[in-house]
């Protein structure tokens, strides 16, 4: 990654690879304020758990949680299933469970980006399983010709083409996820 990493630049390489603004600071915290005044609406008067998905959704979760102010918990979980590659493994797996109750509260998982769809696919089976009050699903980023799911994602940030993006959480093989935009690889 080149010198630019901590401050808005239009242009970064990221594992040699160059990649161009996509979505700025700016029209990301516009966004997450209206996500979070409808979680604030939707959910008033109950006591909602957010759930993060590690690594790739701390960042978007960090800005939104603060901006909730119904009464909530939080908690985490990790999956990996795109290993350094480009594209996913398809292959989901469990790195840390959670340490939360399930049974008879309102989940909310926090997302970065839902690609394929198979991540939220087992953690909609793993959730539900333990019979939620609810369960809805909140991501930043959808790849709307690309999701393969049967079930609606409630709140979504930007539905953007089938491009590889990072920054703001997401990564390439670990990095760019300090970048403060969202960066599309260049074609
Ligand atoms: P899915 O299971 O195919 O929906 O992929 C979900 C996960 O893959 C996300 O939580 C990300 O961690 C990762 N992912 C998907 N698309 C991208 C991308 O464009 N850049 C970086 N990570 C991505
Ligand atoms: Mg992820």
């Amino acid at each position: 990654m080149n010198s630019d990493t901590n401050s808005p630049a239009d242009n970064v390489t990221v594992n040699g690879e160059r990649f161009r603004i996509f979505i700025s600071e700016e029209e990301i915290s516009n966004r997450v304020n209206e996500l979070a005044t409808k979680l604030n609406h939707d959910y008033a008067g109950r006591t909602p758990t957010f759930i993060g998905i590690l690594n790739g959704s701390f960042i978007f979760f960090s800005d939104l949680i603060r901006r909730i102010d119904v009464d909530c918990e939080i908690d985490f979980l990790k999956l990996s299933s795109y290993g350094d590659a480009k594209i996913s493994s398809g292959n989901v797996k469990l790195l840390k469970d959670l340490n939360c109750q399930v049974t008879e509260r309102d989940i909310i998982i926090v997302e970065d980006i839902i690609d394929s769809g198979l991540s939220i696919e087992f953690i909609k089976k793993l959730i539900t399983r333990q019979m939620p009050r609810s369960f809805s699903v909140v991501t930043l980023l959808y790849k709307s010709d690309c999701v393969k799911i049967d079930f609606k994602v409630d709140y979504i940030g930007f539905q953007i083409p089938n491009r590889f993006v990072v920054g703001y959480g997401l990564d390439y093989a670990q990095k760019a996820r300090n970048l403060r935009s969202v960066y599309v690889l260049d074609k």
